[in-house]
C-alpha cells in the first residue's frame, strides 16, 4: 500500500507547516505514524488479534487496562457488568463478543474488563472532524482525537488494515484492546469518524441501552464499514440504527456532495447537515457541540477551524493542507492523541500521525 509516511511526509508537511505557524506552541508538536497492522477478518474473532499483540509488552497492556478502567468506569459500574461477563455472548454481538474473549484471554485478564474497556466513552473528550470538497468535487475528511490518558494511548494507537480473503475490506485507526473503531474507511465508498457528544449522566443511559442490547458508538462504525454498499446505506445505517450514548457521525464519500454530519441521539438522528457546495458550504466542521448552537466560550476549537478553512480555500484543500489546519492550535492541543486525514476515492492516501508534545 502506497501510504504517505514516516520521514517524506514529515518533511514534506514540516515545510507545507512553516508558512502557517501561527502560534509558537505548534513548533513543539512532533508527528510520527502508529504501528501498522493486519487483521484477517476470515481467522475466527477470538484468534484474529493474537498476532498482533505479539507486538507490544503484555505487562503494559494489563498495567494500561487497570488503569484506564480505574480512572473511567465508576465502581457500581463494575459491579454490574462483571458478573453478566462469562454471558457476554448474550449481550454482544459476534465479532465483538469473540474478539474480546480472545483478547482478554490472551492477556490473562477478566472478560468484564475487556468488556468495560470497549465501552469506555469520555465526557471528557474533545474531538475535531472536519469534511471538504475541492473545486474539482473530490471529498477530503480529517479527524483529531482529543482523549485522556494520552501517555498509555499515544504507545497503542494502531493503523488497521482488515482483510477479507487477503484484500483490504475496510481500514481504520484505534488503540490496541479497542475493538471498535471513531475513525475508519471502507475504500472508493465512504471514510467516517466519530466526535463524542456530551449529554450528562451516559453511564446510567448506556449499561441500560448495552443490557437491552443496543450498540456501542463505535461498533457501529465498525458495522457499517463491514456491511454497508455505498455513501447512502452507510449515512443511513448511522443515522437510524440505536446505540448506546449520544454521538456525532461524520461521514464522507468518494463522490461530488457526499459528506455530511449526522446527529445523534441514542435513538435517532437529530439533524443531518450536508455539505452543500452550490451554496458555499465546501465544508462541515464539527468538534463537540451541535453545529447550530455555539460552542462554549472556554472550549472553542470550531472557530479557528473555520477561519483556517476559510483562509486555505476550497480550491486549495486537499489531504496536507487539511492536516495543517488540523495541526495548528487549538484545534491541535496537549489532549489530541492521532491526526488521520483520508479521502474515500483515493484510500491508498489514509494517513494518521501520533500527536505529542516534544
Ligand atoms: C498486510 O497484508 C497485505 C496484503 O493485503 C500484505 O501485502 C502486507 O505485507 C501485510 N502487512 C503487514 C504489516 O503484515
Ligand atoms: C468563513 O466564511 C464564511 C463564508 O464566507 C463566512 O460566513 C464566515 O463568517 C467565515 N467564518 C470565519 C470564522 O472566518
Ligand atoms: C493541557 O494544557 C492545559 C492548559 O492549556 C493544562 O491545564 C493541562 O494540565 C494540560 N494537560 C496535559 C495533559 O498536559
Amino acid at each position: 500500500m502506497g501510504r504517505l509516511r514516516g520521514a517524506a511526509w514529515s518533511a514534506a508537511t514540516l515545510l507545507l507547516l512553516l508558512p502557517l505557524l501561527c502560534d509558537p506552541r505548534a513548533a513543539a508538536w512532533r508527528p510520527g505514524a502508529p504501528f501498522h497492522c493486519n487483521v484477517s477478518l476470515d481467522v475466527a474473532p477470538e484468534q484474529r488479534w493474537v498476532q498482533v499483540m505479539r507486538h507490544f509488552d503484555p505487562a503494559f497492556l494489563r498495567s494500561a487496562l487497570a488503569q484506564v478502567i480505574d480512572a473511567a468506569v465508576p465502581k457500581w459500574v463494575h459491579a454490574v457488568i462483571r458478573p453478566i461477563a462469562e454471558e457476554i455472548e448474550l449481550y454482544i454481538p459476534q465479532p465483538f463478543a469473540g474478539e474480546i474473549r480472545g483478547l482478554c484471554q490472551a492477556l490473562g485478564v477478566n472478560v468484564g474488563d475487556g468488556v468495560l474497556l470497549n465501552m469506555a466513552y469520555e465526557s471528557t473528550a474533545y474531538c475535531t472532524s472536519i469534511v471538504a470538497q475541492d473545486n474539482n468535487g473530490n471529498i477530503y475528511h480529517g479527524r483529531n482525537l482529543d482523549y485522556p490518558f494520552g501517555d498509555v494511548l499515544r504507545k497503542v494507537t494502531i493503523d488497521v488494515d482488515f482483510l477479507k480473503n487477503g484484500k483490504v475490506l475496510y481500514q481504520g485507526t484505534t488503540f490496541f484492546g479497542y475493538i471498535g473503531l471513531w475513525t475508519g474507511q471502507s475504500p472508493y465508498k465512504f471514510t467516517i469518524s466519530g466526535d463524542e457528544r456530551d449529554n450528562g449522566k451516559w453511564w446510567e443511559n448506556a449499561i441500560a441501552a448495552f443490557l437491552n442490547r443496543d450498540t456501542p458508538v463505535s461498533w457501529l462504525v465498525r458495522t457499517v464499514l463491514a456491511e454497508a454498499e455505498s455513501f447512502q446505506v452507510a449515512a443511513r445505517m448511522l443515522a437510524e440504527i440505536p446505540i448506546i450514548a449520544d454521538v456525532y457521525y461524520i461521514i464522507g464519500g468518494a463522490r461530488p456532495k457526499e459528506g455530511m454530519v449526522i446527529t445523534r441521539s441514542r435513538r435517532r438522528a437529530v439533524d443531518i447537515w450536508p455539505l452543500d457546495p452550490a451554496s458555499g458550504g465546501w465544508y462541515r466542521v464539527e468538534t463537540n457541540y451541535d453545529h447550530w448552537k455555539s460552542p462554549p466560550p472556554f472550549d472553542d476549537r470550531r472557530t479557528p477551524a473555520i477561519r483556517a478553512m476559510n483562509a486555505t480555500g476550497q480550491k486549495n484543500i486537499n489531504l496536507e493542507s487539511l492536516y495543517n489546519i488540523l495541526s495548528m492550535y487549538p484545534v491541535l492541543n496537549n489532549r489530541t492523541i492521532y491526526t488521520t486525514v483520508m479521502s474515500a476515492g483515493a484510500p491508498d492516501k489514509y494517513m494518521t500521525q501520533i500527536r505529542f508534545l516534544a
